[in-house]
């Protein structure tokens, strides 16, 4: 797993093509984390939180248990899967809705961006789960062949709790930022 910081402001990086971002990027690869433990790895975006692993000769596992690895209440699971190259999904923000993201199979990338920075995240990894707290806008891209996205999240799903409008997004980050200051 690696993570690649973006610097440029979020309207910024919204207004530049996804190939520019990827030039302007640098990256930064981070240390492998402990085996069997929910340690995570801390970003003020979004987080990585190792799940544990039992390697076996027969295949390997992962498991997930609400109460020590997930940090919140799970009322949702979905997954996407049968995702065509070159397809993204996501697009959107949520206001109250915390995620965890793990890569059951294949791989893709999180772009998340909180109105002012953004962050991308590679998941290439089963036992890697992404957390993604509210206000956060995402962006799910280049998934590999025979990808599978599972998702675990606070709420079930409500069109409400969504930004579909970027610039919506942006101007409600910037009063939460400004209440919070
Ligand atoms: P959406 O969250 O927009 O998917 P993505 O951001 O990955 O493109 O959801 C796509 C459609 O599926 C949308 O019409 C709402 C519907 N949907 C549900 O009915 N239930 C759900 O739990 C989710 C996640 C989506």
């Amino acid at each position: 797993m690696s993570a690649v910081l973006y610097s440029p402001l979020a309207q910024r990086l919204r207004e530049t093509s996804s190939a520019m971002m990827r030039s302007q990027t640098s990256m930064r690869m981070l240390a492998p984390l402990p085996v069997g433990n929910a340690d995570e790895q801390a970003s003020s975006i979004g987080r990585i939180i190792d799940l544990p692993r039992i390697p076996d000769q027969r295949g390997n596992l992962t498991f997930v248990e609400a109460a020590r690895h997930v940090p919140f209440d799970i009322k949702r699971v979905y997954y996407l899967y049968d995702v065509p190259g070159g397809a993204s999904r996501g697009g959107h923000g949520h206001k109250a809705l915390h995620q965890l993201i793990i890569a059951m199979a294949g791989s893709f990338d999180v772009i998340l961006d909180d109105g002012a920075d953004a962050e991308k995240f590679s998941l290439n990894r089963s036992y890697y789960g992404l957390y993604i707290p509210p206000m956060r806008w995402r962006e799910l891209e280049n998934f590999s062949s025979g990808a599978v996205c599972l998702v675990l999240a606070s709420e079930v799903y409500e069109e409400d709790d969504y930004f579909r409008d970027y610039n919506e997004f942006l101007v409600a980050a910037a009063e939460n930022a400004g209440s919070v200051k």
